[in-house]
């Protein structure tokens, strides 16, 4: 048994960072059972040491010099929980240059610059891991690099981000519009001051682009996946889609077609009896297809401190493992060129389409025949009227390419007959 403690630096002492510490002092006994030697954190760097925290660290491990950590011969892993790509990136790289590995939970770091970091970690010698940058505590990425190493992966779908479930989830259940449950969401402390990444979607992209890349091993360049946020949605769409056993989620999607990749994060309407239906509030899932696998889910708590922290306490201690058995740095970029990702005007897919129409004789015709004359096949429609003389139609469309339906929709946008094309959220089946 070796008994040499291992000694890390934790950059960045937020959620993430803090959760970590807490949780190798907790189950330090956990980790020395599974490990054989100890965990030690030699010094812990952020830029505020003021600001409230529900834990204390000891004085002589707090700095604000991240940079006296990483080049502390003595540690031997940095823990990278600051988040963002500007200092956390200069000290991800600064650390390998150094031969430390290193583990990060940051998402947007691996998804925009994961080819360099992972470049950077081979040519060293030394690891690199971020099982907590996507879905928390769901092991989704060691998952998909070890458990599913010899599965080929057809299909991964996510709901990858706890604030636009949790939110979609009371406005679904309380019937409340998307500005009042973001604001309470924000007064709960359930979403950020700033939501634009989470409820942008920006947040679920750059999950997608890691998964994507490691699932269907190629690099994602994540300006390419086509995006759209929830704050569109409506509880009139909600109702709708519960009238016709659908739920609405924002959705992560990579599909393998053929030698393309099909990636997107949007709101889709999903059967109810789908396995990501049933996620709710701040909870997680990733939803995988493939010809060994068959169809299988993963969930759990995707973001806090302990669900998190936990993921990256676990990365921490497979770094060590690795340092141990001298084998760090033995798992690279798994990825073969660039992924050929399908413009979203070639997807095909089937669209859910609300519109508040004139109701008068011949509206439901003029419209549909514009549909057939695009090649946009009509799989139901459900037309309710109001009392102004109009009446609002919702439609659900077979799947179909979505040059189709867009060119359809901007012949019928321009109807005098068409007071409003409301909604248009895809289908998943
Ligand atoms: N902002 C993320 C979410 C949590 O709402 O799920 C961390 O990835």
């Amino acid at each position: 048994m070796p008994d040499q403690p291992i000694r890390i630096g934790i950059l960045g002492v937020g959620v993430v960072g803090g959760g970590l510490y807490q949780i190798l002092e907790s189950n330090a006994g956990e980790i020395r059972r599974a490990l054989g030697t100890d965990i030690v954190v030699a010094g812990l760097a952020d830029i505020d040491w003021d600001r409230p925290r529900d834990f204390s660290v000891p004085e002589e491990l707090k700095t604000t010099d991240a940079l006296a950590l990483i080049n502390n011969p003595n540690i031997d892993i940095i823990v990278e929980t600051i988040g963002g790509t500007g200092v956390a990136k200069d000290y991800v790289m600064t650390a390998l240059a150094a031969g430390k590995s290193v583990v990060t939970s940051n998402k947007e770091l691996m998804a925009k610059h994961g080819e360099q970091i992972l470049s950077a970690a081979a040519q060293h010698g030394v690891d690199v891991q971020f099982e907590g940058s996507v879905g928390g505590v769901i092991p989704i990425i060691r998952s998909l690099k070890e458990s599913l190493t010899a599965s080929r992966l057809d299909e991964i779908v996510g709901i990858v981000n706890g604030t636009t479930n949790y939110i979609l989830t009371r406005m679904s259940q309380e019937g409340k519009e998307f500005a009042e449950v973001l604001a309470e969401a924000q007064r709960l402390g359930y979403a950020e001051a700033d939501p634009t990444d989470d409820i942008e979607g920006i947040d679920s992209t750059n999950k997608l682009a890691i998964l994507a890349a490691i699932a269907f091993g190629a690099r994602v360049p994540v300006e390419q996946i086509y995006r759209e946020g929830i704050a569109a949605v409506t509880t009139t769409d909600l109702d709708y889609a519960r009238q016709m056993d659908y739920v609405i989620k924002l959705l992560a999607i990579g599909k393998r077609d053929n030698d393309q990749l099909e990636l997107r994060v949007h709101p889709a309407l999903l059967p109810a009896d789908h396995p990501l239906a049933a996620v709710s509030g701040v909870f997680n899932a990733i939803f995988i297809r493939g010809p060994e696998c068959g169809e299988m889910m993963l969930y759990g708590r995707g973001a806090g401190a302990l669900p998190t922290g936990s993921a990256v306490a676990a990365d921490v201690i497979d770094c060590a493992r690795n340092i141990i058995h001298n084998s760090a740095g033995r798992v690279s970029c798994t990825c073969e060129g660039q992924a050929q990702i399908k413009p979203i005007e070639e997807v095909e897919t089937s669209v859910y389409l609300r519109m508040r129409v004139a109701d008068r004789p011949g509206v439901l015709g003029t419209i549909a025949t514009i549909f057939g004359q695009e090649g946009v096949s009509m799989q139901s429609v459900i037309q309710e009227s109001a009392q102004d003389n109009s009446a609002e139609i919702v439609w659900i469309m077979h799947k179909g390419p979505e040059k189709n339906l867009q060119s359809a929709l901007s012949c019928i946008r321009d109807l005098n007959i068409v007071q409003d094309i409301c909604s248009m959220i895809r289908v998943v089946e």
